[in-house]
């Protein structure tokens, strides 16, 4: 039905579609590049929406630049040695590896749900980072920046994290304020890390640096702590053996912070045996942006960046610290019995309705809430509403007033109201997505929408029908209506997955929106005339019933 297609872009390798796990991928010629990571998760206990919610964020900045035909490498992972999961693998009665496979794959199942689009997942037991680690590991003894002595401080193994004494104290009840757990008394053979001796160094960088930590409040938390003083960090542990050993000493494993950071660049080839995967570390190092929570970026803005000195490689271009999705009851845990399980919601609303969401609903780098009546909200209102209703109201005029046929724009009289309002979209979405203001870009996009549901109002189309002599500005109109929404298709790529398919093929549009590129394909006029709607079921029916606990949690 090629003649009856709009214009068809040949179907490229499609955007973010096949991630080409693995495999090593033709660099081609000079673009930009872009590395974009999550930090890798525990997989002590199933991910919850909180998970999912940083996962999104990076496949949508992901998706951005391979739009933007940039050369995108997309990371993720699992951290998967350590004390807390060698004691959860224990409760369950198995050996870690065993207890670690079968969250790793549930994890996987759910990025595959989400459709995250990354490009290689490195679980830190594989072979391949391990050996990297005792590489590093060799290295900092060469330089002479480890030396053995005995850890004597506190622990809390939730957060993998050192404590001393002075913030033992400060502690109300001696517990862990993230996990509200007792710290652990630890004494201990270890090696340390002479972190002091960097100090200075990171200060300098981030004040010349302005971008290194995102946003600016975590800038400030940060730099007020590393003027407090660095201690060593202790980098080696015995009491347990889950991990990776020290290759000169291997009675110690490596301290799990340092393993898992360690991934950022292990997956990428740092020190690797295989000169191709070397070249995709000099290809991608430094990251363009380590995505984290806030309470992770200590770990992203001291440790990491002095181990990367250490080992006198560049420094990521920036750590962004998001803040949390948190329920009217507290922090999500497992423990308080109050997660949200992303199944459940894609399952209720769909896998577009819950990227929106999670990247719509609260300002990136901001605290919010999560309810499940917030979704619902949303998604009436934005997704249902805007979005879906400008389809089927548009694509029905064209149908009743113009046989179904995409009016020529060559005889038609625009007036250029939506054009200038496509424009604007396409610019406040490079802008907003630039800054990381993820919130904002998805907002500029429904605004284009909205606008066009607006400009039906104004314009009467069914009113210009009545009238013989005003065919061409119906056209100009109905042609404005449906071009609008191929550029909003085309905006929309990076943050949904299956509506601006949807948008495209209603358009009358053939060849994968996925293949779109920046700009051309945002140039106004792309849609040819003569093509044919397809009117299709509702992009977003409309949510009616209450919704109430369908995804559990909430107490
Ligand atoms: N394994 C470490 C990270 C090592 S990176 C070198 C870790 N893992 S984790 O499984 O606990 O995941 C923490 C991350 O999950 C947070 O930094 C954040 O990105 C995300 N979130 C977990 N719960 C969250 C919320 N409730 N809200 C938002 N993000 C949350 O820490």
């Amino acid at each position: 039905m090629a003649e009856e297609g709009g214009r068809a872009r040949a179907a490229g390798p499609a955007a973010g579609e096949d991630p080409g796990r693995g495999g090593l991928r033709d660099e081609g010629p000079a673009r930009g590049k872009f590395y974009v990571t999550t930090p890798i998760y525990y997989p002590s206990a199933s991910l919850h929406i909180g998970h999912a919610y940083t996962t999104v964020a990076a496949d949508v900045l992901a998706r951005f630049h391979r739009l933007r035909g940039e050369d995108v490498f997309f990371l993720t992972g699992t951290d998967e040695h350590g004390q807390k999961i060698q004691r959860k693998a224990e409760a369950a009665g198995k050996h870690p590896r065993e207890f670690v496979d079968g969250i790793v794959a549930g994890i996987k199942h759910l990025w595959e749900r989400l459709r995250i689009s990354y490009d290689d997942f490195i679980r830190t037991t594989e072979e391949r980072h391990k050996g990297v680690v005792q590489r590093i590991f060799e290295r900092l003894r060469e330089r002479g920046d480890i030396y053995k002595a005995e850890y004597e401080g506190w622990y809390c193994t939730d957060c993998e994290s050192f404590y001393t004494e002075t913030q033992y104290q400060d502690f109300p009840g001696g517990r862990c304020p993230d996990h509200d757990k007792p710290l652990e008394r630890l004494r201990e053979e270890s090696y340390f890390f002479r972190m002091s001796r960097y100090a200075d160094a990171l200060l300098r960088h981030i004040e010349e640096n302005p971008d290194f930590i995102q946003p600016p409040s975590r800038r400030n938390e940060m730099v007020n702590f590393i003027k407090q003083g660095l201690e060593d960090l202790c980098v080696s542990r015995t009491s347990f053996d889950w991990g990776v050993r020290v290759p000169f000493d291997p009675r110690h494993v490596v301290y799990v912070w340092v393993d898992a950071l360690s991934n950022y660049i292990s997956a990428i080839g740092y020190l690797s045996d295989d000169p191709k995967l070397r070249q995709r570390f000099e290809r991608y190092w430094p990251a363009d942006v380590h995505l984290v929570g806030k309470e992770i970026v200590r770990f992203h803005t001291v440790i990491w960046p002095i181990l990367l000195m250490a080992l006198e490689l560049p420094l990521p271009r920036r750590v962004f610290g998001h803040g949390w999705l948190v329920l009217e009851s507290g922090k999500m845990s497992k423990a308080r019995g109050n997660v949200i399980d992303p199944h459940a919601l894609m399952d209720r609303y769909g896998v577009d309705a819950v990227r929106y969401f999670l990247v719509r609903e609260i300002p990136f780098g901001a605290d919010g809430f999560y309810s499940e009546e917030a979704l619902v909200a949303r998604y009436n209102a934005d997704l249902a509403n805007d979005l879906g209703n400008l389809l089927s109201r548009s694509t029905a005029m064209v149908e009743r007033f113009l046989g179904g046929i995409v009016p020529d724009p060559a005889e038609a009289e625009d007036d250029g109201v939506l054009r200038g309002a496509a424009e604007e979209a396409a610019r406040a979405v490079e802008e907003h997505m630039e800054r990381l203001e993820l919130s904002d870009a998805a907002a500029a996009v429904l605004r284009l929408a909205q606008r066009a549901n607006k400009y039906i109002d104004e314009t009467a189309p069914w009113e210009l029908a009545r009238d013989p002599l005003r065919l061409r500005r119906l056209g100009g109109v109905l042609y404005s209506l449906l071009e609008a929404q191929r550029v909003a298709a085309v905006l929309l790529t990076p943050f949904l997955v299956e509506a601006p398919e949807k948008i495209w093929h209603q358009l009358g549009l053939d060849g994968d929106v996925r293949a779109a590129r920046w700009p051309e394909d945002l140039a106004w006029g792309g849609l040819s005339g003569g093509a044919r709607v397809r009117r299709g079921a509702p992009l977003f029916p409309r949510v009616v019933e209450e919704a109430e606990g369908a995804a559990g949690g909430g107490g």
